[in-house]
């Protein structure tokens, strides 16, 4: 039955529409942007990493030397020297063709999942995954398959056994960089069980990493996608190493993929902005990430570092948490008996406002647990904030 919106109205909404559900972190962030909350709850980039000064800089050049056609319509595909830059900047052998600018990697998932589910297609996400995932994949209406996960990403044995158990799974969704919403990494050696694995098991990948240049100590391994490109759809960002308002992506698809993918996208919005394209390309060439990203890895590095301190010093027994390797987040569990999303209403009357985690499982949730950003909270926030919630905690633990 498809839902008609109120009995005044002529307007009869989709079953699709019906499946598209508010996102609770938007709903969230809306409570948290109250200037007295401290709040670990966005996913956003801390501003102090924009390189603001280049920007202004690659905007004026550009409107100064290529207005015409900045200004103007121009291919699907995206801007060829981006293209370029991108292809060249992968530790893989990419082709610049194919190589598609998005608008942000979130619209990566949407044609991903356009292209590839069927209403009842089986597909595969990790324990937890990322919440916005699941959203761009729910109206192409699939049948969602949580895998079994443990610290170090996916676990292997069962996802062969979800893969030979019934219908075959269009594909699995990965995320093997600092994770959203768990910040984990997946080690070298499970990401090359995981890789030939779904190369025996006939299962295409798609591998999101928008966290993967955010490395702390040591970069992670190398990407699924180098090891098997036939067989994986690779998806990044500029939002996290440059700025999210661009809303600029890009997919690394197979021959087998692109000219789809690439009409999804005519489809959806012709192409993404050109100027932002052009002014991305001109802060990028010279090597400018080899310069800023290393210093949006020193704050994130040293923000991380105070979360855990506050952790250590304020947290009541029974509270656990991971200590992540790269990106912006945190997980920890709460005690037995604890439930993160009926805690939240009382941080937030503390003034502290985190994820509860059980918006990022597909399947069964672990309402213990909750996602910390590290990254936007000032290191005295910070403080004050982990300290605020771990009184919550101590009050109402069992
Ligand atoms: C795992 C993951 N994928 C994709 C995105 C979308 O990023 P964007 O569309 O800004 O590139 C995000 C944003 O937070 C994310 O965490």
């Amino acid at each position: 039955m498809n839902a008609r919106a109120p009995s005044t109205s002529p307007w009869v909404m989709s079953g699709r529409a019906d499946r598209m559900n508010p996102s609770v972190l938007r709903e969230l962030l809306k409570v948290t942007e109250r200037p007295e909350i401290i709040s670990f709850a966005g996913g956003l980039p801390s501003p102090q990493t924009f390189p603001v000064a280049e920007f202004e800089a690659a905007c004026s050049r550009v409107l100064r030397d290529d207005a015409e056609a900045a200004l103007q319509y121009a291919a699907s595909e995206g801007y060829g020297p981006l293209r370029e830059m991108v292809a060249a900047a992968l530790p893989w052998k990419v082709s610049p063709s194919q190589v598609l600018i998005t608008t942000g990697s979130q619209q990566g998932l949407d044609l991903a999942a356009k292209v590839l589910i069927d209403p009842g297609s089986r597909i595969l996400v990790e324990t937890p995954t990322y919440l916005g995932a699941l959203q761009a994949f729910a109206p192409m209406e699939p049948q969602v398959h949580s895998v079994a996960s443990d610290d170090e990403g996916v676990d292997i044995t069962a996802l062969r056994a979800a893969q030979l158990a019934g219908m075959p799974a269009r594909f699995f969704y990965v995320l093997p960089n600092f994770q959203n919403p768990s910040g984990r990494l997946m080690s070298e050696a499970r990401r090359a069980a995981l890789s030939s694995t779904a190369a025996d098991i006939g299962l295409p990948l798609i591998e999101d990493n928008p966290y993967g240049e955010l490395w702390f100590d040591t970069p992670p391994p190398a990407p699924l996608t180098a090891r098997h490109p036939e067989g994986c759809l690779y998806l990044g960002s500029f939002s996290k190493v440059l700025a999210p308002s661009l809303r600029l992506g890009y997919l690394v698809a197979p021959p087998a993929l692109f000219p789809k993918l690439l009409q999804a996208k005519q489809a959806a919005d012709l192409h993404s902005p050109g100027f932002n394209q052009r002014v991305v390309a001109e802060v990028m060439k010279d090597g400018f990430l080899d310069r800023h990203v290393p210093r949006i890895r020193t704050l994130y590095k040293a923000q991380r570092d105070t979360m855990l301190a506050a952790l250590q010093r304020h947290m009541p027994e029974g509270v656990h948490w991971n200590r992540p390797a790269g990106g912006m987040f945190l997980w920890a569990r709460l005690p037995a008996g604890l439930d993160a999303a009926a805690l939240l209403p009382q941080a937030v009357a503390r003034g502290v406002a985190y994820v509860p985690g059980a918006a990022f499982y597909a399947g069964a949730a672990d309402a213990r647990t909750l996602r910390l950003s590290f990254v936007t909270a000032s290191p005295e926030q910070i403080e004050r904030g982990i300290a605020a919630l771990a009184t919550v905690i101590r009050e109402i633990q069992p």
